[in-house]
């Protein structure tokens, strides 16, 4: 018996364009294959296009209208000529976030083989571990203002927010997945010698929830050291667990310890299903290459692939995953990868693998 998800498909700007078909093309062969049903809706608002023609991001509705999806896959937003960071970000995946309460960022870190590495030495294997970044709170708020602007008084004052729910929630979510892996190992990412109070708070509750999971080695580590050792000895990390500044930096960082950014996949997860989750790569737009055919559909189809694990729909996942592993290895590569070949041309070969 076949099951069926409603997918909203989000493609955004710039290249989110140009992989999002590609995501679609893999997901049609291994839905087929596995005999899922996805029932997709288009939508062509949370971009800068639509923002041009209605001066908003997004509908009014977007909430009611996305609400009773199953997930959402997004490609990006943002096309700085046009719109501010800011407001494009701001007026869409931000919302999203929030308002789904999608307090998960989960980003896997991984060394394919075939891909070459940026650090010395270091081959398929070595690099294999999971980034969670809190998603909601933390040093991402819009509290705080400036005041005397423009004179010699100017103040400016932005907040952090800590609070005990989404601070033990994210913790308790990175222990579970450290617990499952066979390592068992999950790093605290902290800075509690120099912020001196949201972070030895943040410290205190890491080692209130280890109670609860004495099979998991708890390693504390501040954030500057840590991301040294994310480029030295990447082979250390396991599950890494951050707040959504910290997490933010390392999950990029991460990524580009093992080779491009064009393969990096995140999943924005709302863990209960209250809400849809979102699955999108973690690169932006990439105005830069856009219109050219040749960004790297790979983060794009890997993030659909979360998108069918977070659903249950674990064989479909590693069917795909297994595809792009021997396309890495086979070519045809994207030139991000040191290749010649095309956007499509990559995103076909995935899709006939499976
Ligand atoms: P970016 O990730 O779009 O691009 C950074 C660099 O990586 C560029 O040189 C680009 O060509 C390259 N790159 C990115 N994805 C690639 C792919 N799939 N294949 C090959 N090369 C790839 O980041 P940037 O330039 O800082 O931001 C551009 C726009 O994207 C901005 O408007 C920014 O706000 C937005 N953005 C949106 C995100 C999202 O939707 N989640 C995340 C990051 C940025
Ligand atoms: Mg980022």
């Amino acid at each position: 018996m076949s099951k069926t998800y409603k997918i909203a498909v989000i493609p955004g700007d710039g290249i989110g364009k140009e992989v999002m078909p590609e995501a679609l093309r893999a997901l049609s062969a291994v839905c087929q294959r596995f005999d899922i049903l996805l029932e997709m809706t288009h939508i062509d608002w949370a971009s800068c296009d639509y923002y041009t023609q209605h001066g908003t991001m997004m509908p009014d509705d977007w909430k009611t209208r996305l609400a009773d999806m199953d997930a959402i896959l997004f490609g990006a937003v943002g096309w700085p000529d046009s719109v501010p960071d800011h407001i494009s970000l701001w007026g869409s995946l931000l919302q999203f976030r929030r308002e789904f309460d999608q307090y998960i960022n989960l980003r896997p870190v991984r060394l394919f083989e075939g891909v070459p590495c940026p650090l010395a030495g270091r081959k398929a294997g070595d690099i294999d571990f999971l980034v969670v970044r809190e998603n909601t709170e933390g040093e991402y708020t819009n509290l705080g203002g400036r005041i005397f602007a423009g004179t010699e008084r100017e103040v400016v004052i932005q907040e952090s927010v800590f609070t005990r729910l989404g601070t033990d929630r994210v913790l308790k979510y990175a222990f579970e997945l450290a617990k499952q892996r066979s390592r068992k190992h999950l790093t605290l990412a902290t800075k509690s010698n120099g912020i001196a109070i949201s972070m030895p708070w943040w410290d205190e509750r890491a080692d209130e929830v280890a109670t609860g999971y004495p099979d998991v080695q708890l390693d504390k580590q501040h954030i500057d050291i840590l991301s040294a050792r994310f480029v030295l000895q990447p082979d250390r990390f396991d599950v890494v667990v951050a707040s959504n500044l910290f997490g933010d930096i390392l999950s990029d960082l991460g990524p580009a310890c093992t080779g491009t950014i064009g393969l990096a996949p995140s999943a924005n997860l709302n863990p209960e299903g209250r809400f849809p989750s979102l699955f999108e790569p973690v690169h932006g737009s990439a105005p830069d290459i856009y219109g050219r055919n040749i960004a790297n559909p790979v983060a794009m189809i890997w993030s659909a692939a979360l998108m069918l694990k977070f659903l249950g729909e674990t064989a479909a996942h590693d069917a795909l995953l297994h595809a792009i592993e021997t396309v890495l290895v086979q070519g045809p590569r994207t030139p991000d990868l040191g290749g010649q070949a095309s956007t499509t041309d990559m995103g076909v070969a995935i899709a006939q693998l499976i």
